[in-house]
């Protein structure tokens, strides 16, 4: 399998230049001008069009048994859809249910995914309790290619943690070298203010907000900075949303805390207006932590921009507007949580991202790839554009016009939340390993040639 692509403006984290790139099986094995292909190779002609490095989404929940259904996608449909917007990696969250070992969940996950990814995928492996098993079965699991964890500050019951085991967990990751990903919401707040707004009749999807002010976010995040701290552990803070909780990131990183930020695309593009839709609609925008007030946008595009923020993910987790967002008609506390967005995330940043000049091209890849890939130990393998690593490739048209829309979409979901909304750009031709999965918008891939990407700590 050779692939030559021609005359493409080539674009990474740190340079932007015409040349071609070569690829002979996975792996691009040169860059230059000029470059001849052998009889046989595919030649893709990138005239006019940016060559970026593979999208990375660094949170998604593909596989998600939650709230009393399961997310929507399969790593079939999931990886499809990944691919068709320009994603050739995921990092899917495999959170067990408290009750369940590690290790038995890790099992599940693999059952889950193995040979039905079209797009290269890893795991956060969740630690949803601290019992007398975990660190030997988490030492096994990191052995085994994982090199990050996940932890909630939420959710108590379900995924949530207490304070014990949040510090031996953050302690056991610091000895392994993993980094700690953590969804930072207090979790005794969120649970009184539910009560209080229920008590008041308040029921409404709207209330979701209320019940999860950027306060109990930003406790949730101090709470973390505390612990990482103390512990000298690496952690990665999920999906931040608001002004409140990025300065308690920032504080404890100046004190020398090893604190990374992910913000989500959903958070820089649409507001909680949208969760305060009437006749239930607003239930299609309800996720933790929700949409916030808009003011906190332009705090979440400086800090991408200025480099207080490393990365924008989705936190893909799908679930129907019929059938399964209901759960929670009359009472939004029952609302399954998720906004998708795997497969929009890279047009929407494009989009609304660099159109608008509030990122330029560099960072946009930065925060779309390459961060994701140095702080998950896949750099320079993936995120990059160099001899050696990975052919995961983006041939991307600026000059592309067309609309989202749950019609048309590759997602498993019955809504999409940008219904209508136009993008301007989007991946004509994108490569996995060197093998063209998407072209113009369709999959053309092979279902089951994703790889399961083994990682070796680095975070000691
Ligand atoms: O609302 C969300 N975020 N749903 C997925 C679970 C999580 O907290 O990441
Ligand atoms: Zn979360
Ligand atoms: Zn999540």
């Amino acid at each position: 399998m050779a692939l030559l692509i021609k005359n493409g403006r080539i674009v990474t984290a740190a340079d932007d230049y015409v040349a071609d790139i070569y690829v002979e099986d996975e792996t691009i094995t040169q860059i230059g001008v000029g470059l001849e292909a052998p009889e046989g190779a595919e030649i893709i002609d990138a005239t006019g069009k940016y060559v970026f490095p593979g999208f990375i989404d660094p949170h998604t929940h593909i596989y998600l048994p939650f709230m009393g259904t399961f997310s929507k996608d399969t790593y079939e449909t999931g990886s499809k859809a990944a691919l068709v917007g320009g994603t050739t990696t995921i990092f899917d969250m495999c959170v067990p249910a408290r009750g369940t070992d590690p290790a038995e969940g890790f099992e599940t996950w693999n059952e889950q995914s193995t040979g039905k990814a079209a797009c290269d995928y890893s795991y956060h492996m969740g630690v949803t309790q601290f019992g007398e098993n975990s660190a030997a079965q988490l030492k096994e699991i990191v052995e085994a290619g994982v090199s990050s964890f996940k932890i909630f500050l939420a959710y108590k019951g379900a995924f949530g943690i207490d304070d014990t085991e949040l510090f031996q967990a953050l302690k056991l990751a610091k000895e392994l070298g993993v980094v700690v990903c953590a969804h930072c919401e207090n979790e005794t707040l969120v649970t009184e203010l539910q009560k209080e707004l229920l008590a008041q009749g308040i029921t409404g999807t709207g209330a979701h907000h209320d019940s999860r002010p950027p306060l109990v976010e930003a406790e949730g995040v101090h709470h973390l900075m505390t612990f990482a701290g103390l512990t000298g552990a690496s952690v990665y803070i999920v999906h931040l949303s608001c002004k409140e909780a990025l300065e308690k990131a920032i504080e404890a990183r100046l004190r020398g805390v090893n604190v990374s930020v992910e913000t989500l695309i959903q958070y820089l593009v649409i507001d909680k207006t949208y969760a305060e839709l009437p006749d239930f609609e607003g239930a299609k925008f309800v996720m933790s932590p929700p949409l916030r007030d808009a003011s906190n946008q332009s705090v979440l595009w400086d800090g991408l921009r200025t480099g207080l923020i490393q990365t924008v993910a989705t936190d893909h987790a799908p679930f129907d507007f019929e059938g399964q967002k209901p759960m929670g008609k009359d009472d939004f506390t029952k609302i399954p949580n998720g906004i998708p967005a795997l497969e929009d995330r890279v047009n929407l940043l494009y989009t609304h991202g660099v159109k608008t000049g509030k990122l330029d091209l560099n960072t946009f890849v930065n925060v779309a790839s390459t961060q994701a890939a140095k702080i998950f130990d896949l750099y320079p393998r993936k995120g990059a554009i160099q001899v050696g690593s990975d052919a995961d490739l983006v041939i991307y048209d600026p000059e592309y016009r067309g609309k989202l829309s749950a019609k048309t979409q590759t997602m498993h979901i019955d809504y999409n939340a940008f219904e209508g909304w136009e993008i301007e750009g989007r991946p004509s031709v994108v490569t996995v390993r060197g093998e063209v999965a998407v072209r113009d918008g369709k999959f053309c891939g092979t279902v089951g040639r994703g790889q399961f990407l083994k990682r070796t700590p680095s975070h000691f």
